[in-house]
């Protein structure tokens, strides 16, 4: 296992180019399970996590190679319609080929994710929408077992207890398509990841409106064809980029970023007196005066999203005044706490909220990544702190950012691997 080593106090500057995003290519790689045409998908960045979405396309009787930012899948052989555990235990997002297999082979046997380190993460509402399809559904060995003679469209009220669901759309959505008849889902997930998935299966075919809004209408059709599609830039590498800039008191010009996907950090930011140049495809960030503390509150899209609040927390710890931090997505997602206060930072938690006391500067420690989100945190913190902070488990840094270490290079930070003595 490889660890992240930092030496902080350098201040990024410099220009780079955001990959394409992580959470909108993988449902859009299931989506390839719709058809038997040949589908080519722009823009995907090199990530553990693509590359795991490649091995159960595979596993369910595909070609899928990555070639150049572009991952062309076809045919191989009639396809399997079993996701095995190994593949599923390893990414949650695998979950979602459960929709476009019942939708093209009206069966599957999808292996049950089980939870992880943010949180309980449940699949009753992906199952609830499934079912409304028309679909037998029964829990077997840790399986899913999925059957149905025909789909038929139907009234679907997809909201939970904390709000919409990102993925439960997108696996309703690409089972609808092949349905019989009008869908509706209520209380949609309405993130810029899912209109893109919308926007794919419409090049594929698929009759969909409403997409980016709570209320998608789905007029299935009878098949689907190939298509291609460049992936949209991914809002959430964008954000951590942006902080890297803030944290450091650098200077970062980001290209192929959408800020209209950014609108609630853009916000918070400048309410804390950040000030950016926004252009259609480019964010230029730059630190120019002291900036105070700000509350934030993650929320489903527009809100402020969930898979920034770790970053944001490592640029509040070390910004003047309290902030209080409200996670009501993933209550639990605060493994960064403790890793952040033995870096220095005065943190505490209470139940879903953190309150964060700014301080003058953090220093270099050894500290343990538990998930993706919480290495970017530690690696921004890393980059602001004095001395050398070492990260463990920096796997997890690859399932989500594409070369996140040669891009803070570029930008002057001084980061290099180590292997860790087990
Ligand atoms: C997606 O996960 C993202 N993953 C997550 O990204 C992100 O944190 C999350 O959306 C929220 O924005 C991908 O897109 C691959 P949800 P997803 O279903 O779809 C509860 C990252 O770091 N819920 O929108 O699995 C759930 O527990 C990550 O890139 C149910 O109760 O999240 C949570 O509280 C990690 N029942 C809330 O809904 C369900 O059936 C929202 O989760 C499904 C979800």
């Amino acid at each position: 296992m490889d660890k992240l080593i930092i030496e902080g106090g350098v201040s990024l500057k410099g220009e780079v180019t955001v990959s394409g995003a992580k959470n909108a290519v993988l449902p859009i790689l299931a989506a390839t399970l719709l058809t038997d045409d040949a589908c080519i998908i722009k823009g995907v960045p090199q990530l553990r996590d693509t590359a795991t979405m490649i091995k159960i396309l595979r596993s369910l009787g595909k070609n899928a190679e990555l070639e150049n930012g572009a991952v062309t899948v076809s045919m191989q052989r009639n396809t399997n319609y079993v996701a095995d555990y190994k593949l599923v235990s390893t990414m949650r997002a695998s979950f979602c080929v459960l929709g476009p297999l019942l939708g093209k082979l009206k069966r599957a046997k999808v292996s049950l994710p089980g939870g992880c380190v943010i949180g309980v993460r449940p699949v009753d509402l992906h199952l609830k929408g499934i079912k409304a399809l028309g679909t037998d559904i029964t829990i077997e060995s840790g399986y899913v077992l999925a059957k149905a003679n025909k789909l038929k469209g139907s009234n679907i009220y997809l909201g939970g207890v904390y709000g919409s669901s990102v993925l439960a759309t997108d696996n309703v959505m690409m089972a609808a398509v092949l349905a019989e008849g009008l869908t509706v889902i209520e209380s949609a997930a309405c993130e810029p990841e899912v209109v893109d998935l919308a926007e794919f299966l419409i090049k594929m075919g698929a009759k969909i409106k409403g997409h980016g809004t709570p209320i998608i209408e789905i007029e299935g059709v009878k098949h689907l064809h190939g298509a291609t599609h460049t992936v949209i830039p991914d809002r959430i590498e964008a954000g951590t980029l942006m902080l890297a800039a803030l944290i450091t008191r650098g200077d970062i010009l980001l290209k192929n970023v959408s800020y209209r996907h950014l609108g609630a950090l853009v916000d918070k930011l400048e309410e804390s007196g950040a000030s950016m140049t926004k252009t259609d495809n480019s964010i230029h960030m730059r630190y120019k005066k002291q900036m105070h503390a700000v509350n934030i509150t993650t929320l489903p899209y527009p809100g402020f999203p969930t898979d920034m609040q770790a970053q944001m927390m490592a640029l509040m710890s070390v910004t003047p005044g309290i902030s209080v931090i409200t996670e009501k997505i993933y209550p639990d997602r605060f493994m960064h706490v403790a890793e952040l206060n033995r870096m220095g930072a005065h943190i505490q938690r209470e139940g879903p909220h953190a309150i964060v006391e700014g301080i003058k500067g953090l220093s270099g420690a050894p500290v343990m990544a538990s998930d993706l989100r919480a290495s970017a945190c530690l690696v921004l913190a890393g980059l602001a702190a004095k001395g050398k902070t070492s990260i463990s488990r920096i796997y997890h840094l690859e399932r989500g950012y594409e070369n996140i270490e040669e891009k803070l290079e570029v930008l002057g930070a001084k980061v290099w691997r180590e292997r860790e003595k087990e």
